[in-house]
């Protein structure tokens, strides 16, 4: 072979070679744009996904709040003597339930149904009880126990909440009934 075909041979490969490096090198670049574009409306449509769930759980868990009504029927069926016997296991540590008004760590429970919320003089309320416009019937009673810091955002009841909507419900009863006891 002579030399110049040697070059000009040597010439064309260079150029292909060249050719597939330049095709090789814009694949790359090509397909990271494409991952990111991909990613890109990936991500956005799943923060809406997020949104609409978020929505529709809160719609669902305020469908399903219970009504006073629904709280009164239940208490009809409620077990008072377990509502005693759980309020004196959790609530008695810091509430006391008799006549003459005593408050404990926690306010004098003896007359708690239908006592103006944060209104026993001689305790030192939050301001959260305080500033709450509202009587303790049932209703609230229920709101307030099933959950303390979410309905009184702030409140210094440092207890959990009743889970369980049996035990909740023969709580109220026992609150309610007591207090209907000691009033008269
Ligand atoms: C660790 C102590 C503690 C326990 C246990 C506890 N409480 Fe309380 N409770 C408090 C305190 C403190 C307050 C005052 C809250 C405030 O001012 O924000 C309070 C406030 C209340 C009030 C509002 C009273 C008012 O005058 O407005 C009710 C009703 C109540 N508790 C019911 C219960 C019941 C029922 C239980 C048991 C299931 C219970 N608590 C368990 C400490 C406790």
């Amino acid at each position: 072979m002579s030399s110049e075909s040697n070059k000009l041979l040597c010439a064309i490969l260079s150029a292909l070679l060249i050719y597939l490096l330049a095709s090789f090198l814009s694949e790359i670049l090509y397909n990271k744009d494409k991952k990111k574009n991909i990613k890109l409306s990936y991500s956005i449509e799943e923060t809406e996904d997020k949104y609409n769930d978020t929505d529709q759980v809160k719609a669902d868990s305020e469908e399903k709040k219970i009504t006073a009504l629904e709280i009164n029927q239940l208490l009809e069926q409620a077990d008072l003597e377990k509502g005693k016997s759980f309020v004196n296991k959790n609530c008695a540590s810091c509430h006391d339930f008799n006549m003459p008004i005593k408050n404990k760590i926690g306010p004098s429970l003896a007359n708690i149904y239908n006592r103006k919320i944060g209104s026993l003089s001689g305790y030192k309320y939050s301001k959260t009880l305080i500033n709450m416009d509202k009587e303790w019937d049932t209703a609230n009673l229920y709101y307030f126990l099933e959950k303390p810091k979410e309905w009184a955002v702030g409140t210094k009841m440092s207890y959990r909440g009743i889970s369980n909507s049996t035990k909740l419900i023969d709580t109220i009863k026992y609150l309610r009934e007591n207090s209907l006891k000691n009033e008269n």
